[in-house]
């Protein structure tokens, strides 16, 4: 009876309870995000500390690491003016959904001496409604949604860290339940309505189809094809958007079914403006999924949390290797991400040991710190780093990378860098826009330079703790003349003499010294003519979907937009901000271009273009002609998202899993009601197709929810 009438009021709620975004939330490459876990950031409310539905699992000694410590939204939302006063423009929060309410015994099944409860939200239990921890006991949208609105007023966006991967752990706490709004949806262990993969742990994390399709950690891994499933997490996700969030980090991307992610991201464009990101962990270049997660990237519309460049950036700043792997990192990535300024950058965050953790040096974190918010990609600052926050417990590893901010002061070098740099983002839209261009690169040292337009940002770095480095013979885009440090010598920064050289491009410095440990950042902006594109987002969508150009001189009276040759109706046009709709146009990606009045024209970007909403579709053939490890399988067919009959494995849907051969499958999201037709194809160890279907398949995809499409091989 209660809960029935809770019910009733909740609903309610919900309707009231629509929190507008920021304006511009699909563009974040003028923010910097600051992660916050948000148990252990600050305590705003002491009266959910310890709520009865979970009565237990928090320790007000903060010392179980695996227990809540009291941080919650009301915690976030009182230290938003010391958020605000650093500058930053965005805060990505730990998921703040319902979670377990039991404690779990331990990783694996195992039990341990302590208390293990899921203070970091990874362990879901209801999508729909916030942790008691973080809220209330009720389980409302109360304490979010006055988070977001003061984070609103303020000009901070809200970045909501969603998990919908899994639920909660299987054989201890709650068993992997899953409720939607109090209603009990499925079990795992007693999954009546297929909500789940039933396929063990995952072990083997080179294999794709266990990395997407096994329990991760032993979380219960939810099958997305199923359409409770599919409908219940799209339903949850636009959710966080009715309630006023900007942007998603996508926890744990690579084990979600790859190819049904692409929906996801289509939903919540279609839906309000927002941006999303989404975590690939990665090794670096060289890490098996690579490839895969650079098409991924490319054609879901999803930048990565760049971690290469993040592992990069530490094995600079904290192992003392060369800025050379940096720039090699730099300089693969750029060639092969559609969107490099939308990538997110880090040097810290909640999965890996604190910089600090691994060389206890204050003045490599700022160094570190500095590079992030210079380099390009849209940076996020760990919690903590900017007072050298870290404990070093089991070399700083998780949970130890997690530890109670124990300071709001905002005095210290950490904190007035972050604040200077994200000043400088705002009004030079060389570090949000610009290109990167390796200047000097070595061992110690790293001069590089950020261009967009007339904008240009010269930074210089030398992370020797002792000894200077006088570098010669420097070219450089910045006008000739002398230039200050931006940062005042924060980093022991100096000021710079350009000489004209033989292009404007290329001026002269003819030498410079660098002082040890230091970081200098020079600037220079001048008006030129003509329009130049920033971003264009979101970058993928259907006829009529809102596309937003933010840039500089556009001019105030209208000009054009075009989608290859297609024209888009203007909504809106001022000189930095252009709101376009979608042509409709033949789907594919195209170069979108930005036509002054007066005719000047400049490139945006690409947009592809879908027929219709996205509606994932398992394609399945019973006697695809490879063996495990031989021949991958893959398709293409009429639509853009079956790459438009090419066979080029960078674009085409695949390989297909195999991992119970002859029998193969993919998800691939495809235009709702569209018949598509489609052939499958095989390629050799080289890349080179040695087989491909003659006749097409035809399959109509369904009008909503999720599809089956069953072939064999003709
Ligand atoms: C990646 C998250 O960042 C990590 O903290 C979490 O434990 C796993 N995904 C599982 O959700």
């Amino acid at each position: 009876m209660f809960a029935r009438r809770f019910r009733c009021s909740s609903l309610a709620l919900l309707a009231l309870a629509v929190v507008p975004q920021v304006i511009g939330a699909q563009d974040f490459k003028k923010d910097v995000i600051y992660q916050i876990i948000t148990d252990r950031f600050f305590d705003g409310d002491a009266t959910n500390n310890d709520p009865p539905q979970s009565r237990g699992m928090y320790d007000p000694t903060k010392t179980n690491w695996q227990a809540y410590w009291g941080g919650d939204l009301k915690g976030i939302q009182d230290k938003l003016p010391y958020l605000h006063a650093m500058g930053v423009t965005a805060i990505w929060i730990s998921p703040p959904v319902d979670n377990s309410n039991k404690p779990w015994m331990g990783p694996d099944g195992k039990p341990v001496p302590y208390l293990f409860a899921p203070y970091h939200g990874y362990g879901a239990r209801d999508f729909t409604r916030i942790e008691e921890h973080f809220g209330d006991a009720k389980n409302d949208w109360v304490a979010f949604d006055n988070m977001v609105a003061a984070a609103h007023r303020l000009g901070i966006k809200i970045v909501v860290d969603f998990s919908p991967n899994d639920t909660n752990l299987i054989g201890t706490g709650e068993h992997g339940a899953v409720y939607d709004n109090e209603k009990l949806l499925g079990t795992y262990d007693n999954d009546t309505k297929h909500l789940y993969h039933h396929n063990g742990l995952l072990t083997d994390w080179t294999d794709p189809w266990q990395i997407q399709y096994c329990n991760v950690f032993g979380l219960a891994d939810l099958d997305h094809d199923n359409p409770i499933v599919d409908s219940y997490i799209k339903k949850s996700i636009t959710q966080f958007q009715d309630h006023g969030v900007d942007a998603f980090r996508i926890d744990a991307v690579k084990h979600i079914e790859w190819g049904w992610v692409y929906s996801l991201a289509d939903t919540v464009h279609r839906h309000k403006p927002a941006y999303i990101f989404a975590e690939w962990f990665q090794d670096g270049l060289n890490d098996k999924f690579y490839p895969d997660a650079v098409k991924f990237s490319n054609h879901s519309a999803i930048p990565l949390i760049d971690y290469p460049l993040g592992l990069a950036t530490r094995a600079a700043f904290a192992y003392n290797s060369s800025f050379a792997l940096v720039q090699k990192t730099l300089d693969r990535e750029d060639k092969d991400f559609a969107d490099p300024n939308g990538l997110i950058t880090f040097v810290d965050n909640h999965d890996i040991p604190r910089l600090l953790s691994i060389n206890n040096n204050r003045h490599l974190l700022d160094e570190a710190t500095a590079f992030v918010l210079t380099a390009r990609g849209i940076p996020v600052v760990y919690y903590g780093d900017e007072h050298y926050e870290h404990n070093d417990t089991n070399k700083g590893h998780d949970p130890y990378t997690r530890p109670w901010m124990s300071s709001f002061a905002e005095d210290t070098v950490g904190f007035r860098l972050v604040q200077n740099l994200t000043a400088l983002r705002r009004s030079n839209d060389a570090l949000a826009y610009g290109t990167m261009t390796p200047r000097s690169v070595a061992q110690d040292t790293y001069v590089f330079e950020r261009r967009f337009a007339n904008d240009v940002i010269l930074v210089a770095i030398n992370k020797n703790e002792t000894t200077a480095a006088r570098l010669t013979g420097i070219a450089s885009s910045l006008p000739a003349g002398s230039y200050a440090d931006e940062l005042g010598g924060l980093l022991q920064g100096v000021s710079l003499d350009v000489e004209r050289g033989a292009a404007p491009e290329e001026n002269l410095i003819a030498s410079i010294t660098l002082p040890p440990h230091s970081v200098s950042v020079w600037q220079h902006r001048t008006n030129a003519n003509g329009p130049a594109v920033g971003a264009l987002e979101p970058t993928e969508g259907e006829p009529g979907a809102t596309v937003v150009l933010n840039g500089v001189r556009f001019g105030t009276r209208p000009g054009s937009v075009a989608f290859g040759s297609a024209g888009a109706k203007v909504v809106s046009w001022t000189d930095s901000q252009v709101t376009v709709r979608a042509p409709a146009a033949h789907d594919g990606t195209s170069t979108v271009r930005l036509t002054d009045d007066t005719g000047k024209a400049t490139d945006a970007g690409a947009f592809t273009l879908h027929r219709a909403r996205l509606i994932p579709v398992t394609f399945t053939v019973t006697n695809a002609p490879v063996s495990k490890n031989s021949a991958a399988l893959y398709l293409t067919g009429d639509t853009a998202e079956l790459a438009h009959e090419q066979t080029d494995t960078k674009l085409a849907p695949g390989p297909f899993l195999c991992p119970q051969a002859p029998t193969c499958f993919l998800d691939i999201s495809v235009p709702a009601g569209a018949t598509v037709h489609f052939h499958y194809f095989t390629v050799d160890k080289f890349g080179a197709v040695d087989w491909q279907e003659k006749e097409p398949h035809a399959y109509t995809v369904p009008a909503q929810g999720t599809g089956k499409a069953l072939a064999s091989i003709h």
